[in-house]
């Protein structure tokens, strides 16, 4: 049976949840400790990546210089300003799978003088090396955002990882390749912090043993450090994209603690990899499993985090969970390779409670990727053409923006009610630098709306805004962009240092206090 979470549906929902199981006296109570945790929420956790894979990158942010769309340099005008409005903190590239088989050379100099190439990770496309470092870097400049290159560990080789750094990152003219930056039309590096060392090596990135990948990243990660630049570097190694936590055991315990300042590890929340299920046509019990996977990244982190711990009980390395979503079946009539799939208030879900995770994990969760930007997998932006929308998970991101770089509060949650193995209620709260406390709650409930009593103390609330709507199938289409976007939250009593809401079935509410 497809669920139908009509309103009818919701009130009824409703009225039986406050006169069985949800009335006065089991309300869900939230607390928020306002002492201080002394953890600040990266804002490196709000993080993106866009891989050459289908039209993310070409066809997608990409358009070319020549193109009747707005561009600057070739990139969307309009992605550039909807990537602005989200203080997207980073951005990696080039891949993903893709990294490992990218020269870095093919892409630079005068366009019409690169190299084509034969996407062999995705679809077997040809591309023509438009987007290459300079596009890309640039664009990062312009977008105020950190970039995050991954380096071709399986087919290239550690002088071509070598020389990437010292192309971008070289201040002083001391080698060819500044003068081979400088004649392509850029003087100054672009100072290139993270750096990731191979990618899923354990399968597309090589099918390596952790024993053999670990010795090999400590060739990459000496070579490409040297006197001028190892203070400056962050060296990401790859950890595991499933619960092997002997991977990350080997390679926390094989490379030494002045080689690694960051372990990637990879969660989609994919219920079954061989069906993977439609993105917009999804049933209950689908969306129920969605939910679960998504609630298993809290588990993930916390057993990677244990290993971790033993090896760097001062916690100085940071989990870079650097793939993160809900992965489906591509769109019927879409090419298979690109995995291009709509995205409905499910992936809203899979955001607010997958962010709230992040935040609590702030002491050791540095940084994190959504996959994908721009028309792949869990994509925050789509396009058609010209034209151009923004999803659900869109909004849950800015939404949530708020809490970038903000110190984390603890919570606790009394009468949580469950979904399954995942608690219904999840929710993160922050104090930015102005002072303003920011509460964002996310109900993953299918079916059931719940009232909850917030005790915010001496503070009061400012303003409040909700992302939700009728059906969880719900999703913004090019004909009617604007079906899902967050609105004012007036629903709620405030009294004597207690907010009261009923928060609906799957949405998502972000209180400001002060
Ligand atoms: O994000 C799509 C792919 O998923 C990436 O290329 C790879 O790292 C992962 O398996």
């Amino acid at each position: 049976m497809h669920l139908q979470f009509s309103k009818f549906f919701k009130a009824f929902a409703v009225i039986l949840v406050a006169s069985f199981g949800h009335s006065q006296n089991n309300a869900t109570i939230v607390k928020i400790n306002p002492a201080e945790t002394n953890q600040t929420i990266s804002k490196h956790i709000y993080g993106h990546f866009a891989e050459h894979l289908g039209r993310s990158v070409y066809g997608g942010l990409y358009v070319g210089d020549d193109s009747a769309i707005p561009n600057t340099d070739g990139v969307r005008n309009d992605i550039i300003e909807a990537l602005k409005e989200l203080n997207i903190p980073n951005l990696r590239w080039p891949g993903g799978c893709f990294a490992d088989i990218y020269h870095w050379k093919d892409g630079i100099g005068p366009k019409e003088d690169r190299k084509n190439i034969e996407n062999v990770s995705w679809g077997n496309v040809r591309e023509d090396n438009g987007f290459g470092t300079h596009e890309f870097l640039n664009l990062c400049e312009t977008l105020g955002a950190e970039p995050y290159l991954a380096v071709n560990m399986n087919s290239g080789s550690v002088q071509e990882a070598v020389e990437w750094e010292r192309y971008v990152n070289n201040p002083n003219g001391s080698s060819d390749l500044t003068d081979l930056r400088k004649e392509n039309g850029r003087e100054t590096p672009w100072d290139v912090k993270y750096w990731g060392i191979g990618n899923e090596s354990w399968d597309c990135g090589g099918d390596m043993t952790a024993e053999y990948y670990s010795n090999l990243y400590k060739r990459y990660a000496t070579a490409i450090s040297s006197y001028d630049n190892t203070e400056k570097l962050y060296r990401i190694a790859v950890g595991p994209g499933e619960p092997d936590y002997e991977w990350t055991e080997t390679v926390m315990k094989n490379i030494p603690a002045n080689r690694i300042e960051g372990l990637s590890v990879h969660h989609y929340s994919v219920f079954d990899w061989v069906d993977k299920g439609h993105s917009i046509e999804f049933t209950d019990e689908e969306y129920f499993k969605t939910m679960q996977r998504a609630w298993f990244m809290d588990e993930f982190i916390n057993k990677n985090a244990e290993v971790m711990d033993k090896y760097d009980p001062e916690k100085k390395v940071g989990l870079i969970v650097d793939e993160w979503g809900g992965w489906y079946n591509v769109l019927p009539g879409t090419n298979k390779s690109f995995l291009h799939q709509q995205n409905t208030m499910r992936d809203a879900m899979i955001a607010g409670l997958t962010l709230n995770i992040f935040n609590n994990h702030a002491d050791r969760v540095h940084m994190a990727n959504l996959a994908q930007t721009v028309n792949v997998l869990q994509a925050i932006i789509l396009t058609d053409d010209e034209k151009m929308l923004l999803t659900p998970t869109y909004h849950v991101m800015n939404m949530y923006k708020v809490h970038q770089d903000a110190e984390l509060l603890s919570t606790e949650i009394e009468n949580n009610p469950s979904f399954g193995d995942a608690p219904a209620i999840s929710l993160s709260a922050s104090t930015d630098k102005s002072g303003k406390t920011h509460v964002s709650l996310v109900n993953i409930d299918g079916d059931k709306s719940y009232e909850i009593t917030v005790n915010v103390d001496k503070m009061k609330p400012i303003s409040a805004s909700i992302l939700e709507s009728k059906k969880v199938q719900d999703h913004n289409t090019f004909d009617n962009p604007d079906k899902i976007k967050p609105k004012e939250f007036k629903d709620f009593k405030y009294k004597k240092g207690k907010i009261t809401l009923e928060i609906p079935a799957f949405s998502v509410v972000v209180f400001e206090l002060n």
